[in-house]
C-alpha cells in the first residue's frame, strides 16, 4: 500500500462556551482589563470553549478519538498505533496516548505522545504516515488534544484571551489511493525565548515558570514567514501548484496571521478554513478541529486537496499536503 489516507475524523469541544464579553467580565473581577472589541480586532476570536478545572486532556482526546473511529467505521481493535499531540498532557507519565488507548480499549495499539506545541498535529500526522508507508502500521489514530486553559496566566491579558480547549482526531489508514502526498517538518530551538511554558516538576516542586509566555509580535512575524516558506517548499517537493490547493487548514492562532499568509501565497480567503473565531487557539487541536469541521460541512469532500499547516513553540513548523 503506497499511501496513507484519512478515512475518518472526529472532534470534541468542552461544553462551556466563553464569549469575549464573558471573559472580559470575568477578568475584570481580577483587575485585568480587556474587551470584546480589542480581542476581535487584534485576533478575530469571538469565543472559546474552556474545560472545567480538573478535566484532563485525555478525556477530550478520548471523545474525539471515538468520534473519528465511528466516522471511519473502524473498531478500536483495528488500530495498531495511537499518536497523540499535546503540550498539556495529563501526567508526566504515562503518556496521554496510553490513557486514550486504555479508554477506547485499543488493545492492539502501540501509543505515544508527540510534543510540538501548535505544530503537534502536523508532526503527529507525518509520523503516522511514515509508520504506514514503512509497513509498520495499517490503521493509526492521530489525535491533537489540549487543555491550554491549565497553563495560562489568567492575570496576563496578552496571552489568556487567545486560547481555548478541545480535541480533534483522524483515522489514517494504508491505501492504494493517494492520501498524504507531501510533508515537511522544521524546528528551530533557538527561538524558545519568544514562546514557552518553561516550568517543570522536579523534586516534588514546580521549578521555573509553569505558565505560557509569549512575545506576540515576534511570534506573529515568525509564523507568517515560516508558514509562507513551508507552503512553497512542500508544494514544490510534491510537484503541486499552490493554485491546485482547494483548502488551506493552517494552525488557528490569529485571523490576521491567516490573512497575511493568504495574501503572501495568493490564496483567496474562501480557500482558508477558519475556526479560530469560535474555538480560539487550541494549539495541537486546532488543525484537526478545523479539518473535521471542513469535512463535516461538506467542503473537504473526497478528491479535494488540502494543505495542513502548523507553527508553534519550539519553534516548530511544518506542512502536510493531503488528498482527501
Ligand atoms: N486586551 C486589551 N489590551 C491588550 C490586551 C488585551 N487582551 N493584550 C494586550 N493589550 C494591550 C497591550 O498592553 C498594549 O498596550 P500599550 O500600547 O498601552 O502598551 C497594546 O494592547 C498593544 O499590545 P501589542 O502586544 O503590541 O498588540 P498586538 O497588536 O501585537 O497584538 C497579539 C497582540 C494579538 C498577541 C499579536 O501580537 C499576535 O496575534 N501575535 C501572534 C501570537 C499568537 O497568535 N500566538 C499564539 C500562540 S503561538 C502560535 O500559536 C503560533
Amino acid at each position: 500500500m503506497p499511501y496513507a489516507k484519512i478515512v475518518g475524523s472526529g472532534s470534541y469541544l468542552p461544553p462551556k462556551v466563553v464569549s469575549n464579553d464573558d471573559l472580559a467580565a470575568d477578568l475584570a473581577t481580577r483587575g485585568v482589563e480587556t474587551s470584546d472589541q480589542w480581542i476581535r480586532e487584534r485576533t478575530g476570536i469571538q469565543q472559546r470553549h474552556l474545560a472545567e478545572r480538573g478535566v484532563k486532556t485525555s478525556e477530550l482526546a478520548t471523545l474525539a478519538a471515538k468520534a473519528a473511529l465511528e466516522d471511519a467505521g473502524a473498531q478500536a481493535s483495528e488500530i495498531d498505533l495511537i499518536v497523540l499531540a499535546t503540550s498539556t498532557p495529563d501526567f508526566v507519565f504515562p503518556s496521554t496516548a496510553c490513557l486514550v488507548q486504555a479508554n477506547i480499549q485499543a488493545t492492539n495499539a502501540a501509543a505515544f505522545d508527540v510534543q510540538a506545541v501548535c505544530s503537534g498535529f502536523v508532526y503527529a500526522l507525518t509520523t503516522a504516515e511514515v509508520y504506514i508507508k514503512a509497513g509498520r502500521a495499517k490503521n493509526v489514530l492521530v489525535i491533537g488534544a489540549e487543555t491550554f486553559s491549565s497553563i495560562l496566566d489568567w492575570n496576563d491579558r496578552s496571552t489568556c484571551v487567545l486560547f481555548g480547549d478541545g480535541a480533534g482526531a483522524v483515522v489514517l489508514s494504508a491505501s492504494e489511493e493517494p492520501g498524504i502526498i507531501g510533508a515537511k517538518l522544521h524546528a528551530d530551538g533557538t527561538k524558545m525565548p519568544i514562546l514557552s511554558a518553561a516550568g517543570n516538576v522536579s523534586y516534588g516542586e514546580v521549578v521555573g515558570d509553569p505558565f505560557l509566555r509569549m512575545d506576540g509580535q515576534a511570534v506573529f512575524k515568525f509564523a507568517v514567514n515560516a508558514l509562507t516558506q513551508s507552503a512553497h517548499q512542500v508544494c514544490d517537493e510534491a510537484g503541486v501548484s499552490l493554485d491546485d490547493i482547494d483548502y488551506m487548514i493552517p494552525h488557528q492562532a490569529n485571523l490576521r496571521i491567516l490573512s497575511f499568509l493568504g495574501r503572501k501565497l495568493g490564496v483567496s480567503d474562501d480557500k482558508i478554513v477558519v475556526t479560530l473565531d469560535k474555538h480560539a487557539n487550541t494549539s495541537a487541536a486546532s488543525v484537526p478541529l478545523a479539518l473535521d469541521q471542513a469535512r463535516k460541512d461538506g467542503r473537504l469532500v473526497p478528491g479535494k486537496l488540502a494543505l495542513l499547516q502548523g507553527v508553534g513553540g519550539g519553534f516548530t513548523w511544518g506542512s502536510v499536503l493531503v488528498r482527501m
